[in-house]
């Protein structure tokens, strides 16, 4: 099985952050997920990451199966680094790829072409120490320059900050991704100096101790200097979340979702879209968030971990955990909280807000309403202002509400509360007792009508 290493202990200094580099988010992941799913997607399933033992504690964070993890500490540089990794790995004879915990843009395609060059040396020009992936970019740049000789063979790679005028003034740059003949590696990492500006062992300098044992190092050019961008602040950080929002905005818009404004739509990795969704301006879909089709979304809303049915209309509206039927109306300006499901045909209005509550089928309320804790039947009309008040001060209490049931508007609720199918509360009622099915109740506190209290 090919062996992989990710580096990723270093400091991160330039983000000023008391987290760890690589666990910074883009598109609802940390950096160093995004990597590990390139190297899924290139076939690696033996992954090893080098870790500070900040991270090493956090690496939990993504998911399981948690990688195999080697501290490193101190961190003395990228060459230090695979180093210690590999006096903890047991010596293999076949090819080490290695790359950085801090490219989440890359692809498993870009890692699967250093290693198939590596692999397809033919020997004719020695044996192939290394195939590394370079890359053209506009200067200036913070990257490390490919030196070539006359020849176009690789020399080595010299650091910006050790660099001469004429190669900085080189173009084509190390990305950072190499596939490694493993004992050819081996043979050179001890003799790694950091004789260099930043007192550092770089990986970079093996290439140099590689050629000088006449091995090749075989370059391979990547087209797209985006893929293998290196997040070293939170400057470039932005700037690969907007990519990545951009490559995802675009994965699915050709698989028949609508996106009025991606410059101004929000989209995670983890969001599944049906076809015939459409997002208006505004719009973050976080998390594992699904919507089905024909559903719009937006402008101006934000959904998290929702689960949305299909022909439903969410508009500048908050939505997180909650679940939504078919043909559902939310908005604009309500507030779905955790807990929340509303079935078929429910119509959620503007100022309302529900928590931890289920509305069925076909039940509305449209103005001005705060609903907790509540189990709430089908085609109730919840007046405007109604209040579930579900809090004594202590506990959260719950509220019942049967099928067909008419809530006058400024209705309190006060739980724990049962109000029967077909009951009615009258404008301003405030319900401290349960009302039973069919009853009207009105007043403060609510008494069943006179006619109704004598039967
Ligand atoms: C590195 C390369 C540079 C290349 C660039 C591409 C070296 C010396 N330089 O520079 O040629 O153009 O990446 O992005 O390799 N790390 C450790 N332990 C350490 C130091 C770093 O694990 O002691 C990890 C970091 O967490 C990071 C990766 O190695 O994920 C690269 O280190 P970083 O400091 O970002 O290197 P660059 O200066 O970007
Ligand atoms: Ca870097």
């Amino acid at each position: 099985m090919t062996r992989a290493l990710v580096l990723a202990a270093g400091k991160g200094t330039r983000m000023k952050s008391a987290l760890p580099k690589v666990l910074h988010p883009l598109c609802g992941e940390p950096m160093l997920a995004h990597v590990l799913r390139a190297l899924r997607g290139a076939g690696i399933g033996d992954v090893t990451v080098v870790c500070s033992p900040e991270l090493h504690e956090r690496l939990g964070e993504l998911g399981a199966p948690a990688p195999r993890a080697v501290i490193q500490e101190p961190q003395l540089g990228t060459g230090h680094a695979v180093q210690v990794a590999l006096a903890e790995l047991p010596p293999a004879a076949g090819p080490l790829l290695i790359c950085s915990g801090d490219m989440p843009l890359v692809t498993g395609e870009v890692l699967r072409g250093a290693l198939a060059a590596l692999a397809a040396h033919d020997g004719g020009t020695g044996r192939a120490a290394c195939a590394l992936v370079t890359v053209r970019m506009p200067l200036p740049s913070n990257f490390g320059r490919i030196v070539r000789d006359r020849d176009g063979r690789v020399r080595a790679i010299v650091e910006v900050r050790d660099a001469t005028p004429e190669q900085l003034a080189l173009q084509e740059m190390n990305a950072a991704i190499y596939a490694f003949d493993e004992p050819l590696l081996r043979a050179v990492l001890p003799r790694l100096s950091n004789a260099n500006a930043q007192r550092e062992y770089y990986l970079t300098d093996a290439v140099a101790l590689c050629v000088a044992e006449g091995h090749a190092v075989l370059p391979v050019v990547c087209e797209d200097p985006r893929l293998t961008m290196g997040i070293n602040d939170r400057v470039e950080l932005a700037a690969a979340r907007r990519i990545m929002n951009a490559q995802l905005c675009e994965r699915w818009m050709r698989e028949g979702v609508t996106i009025e404004d991606p410059q101004t739509t929000y989209l995670e990795s983890g969001v599944e879209l049906a076809r015939d969704v459409t997002l208006l301006h505004n719009t973050s879909l976080r998390g594992r968030t699904r919507i089905g089709e024909g559903t719009t979304v937006g402008p101006d809303s934000e959904l998290v971990d929702a689960v949305v049915g299909a022909n439903c209309a969410v508009r500048r509206s908050e939505v997180v955990e909650s679940t939504l039927g078919e043909n559902v109306r939310v908005g604009p300006f309500a507030r779905l909280r955790p807990g929340t499901v509303l079935e078929d045909g429910v119509h959620v209005g503007n100022y309302v807000e529900v928590k931890k509550s289920r509305l069925g089928k076909g039940t509305k309320a449209n103005h001005l309403t705060y609903l907790g804790d509540a189990q709430i039947g089908a085609n109730v009309n919840i007046g405007a202002g109604t209040i579930t008040c579900n809090y004594d001060g202590t506990n959260k209490l719950a509220t019942t509400i049967g099928d067909g049931a008419f809530i006058g508007t400024n209705s309190s609720l006060v739980a724990p509360i049962s109000i029967g199918a077909g009951a009615l509360t009258g404008a301003g009622a405030v319900v401290i007792r349960d009302v039973a099915p069919g009853q009207r109740v009105v007043g403060n506190p609510a008494r069943p009508l006179r006619d109704e209290s004598k039967a």
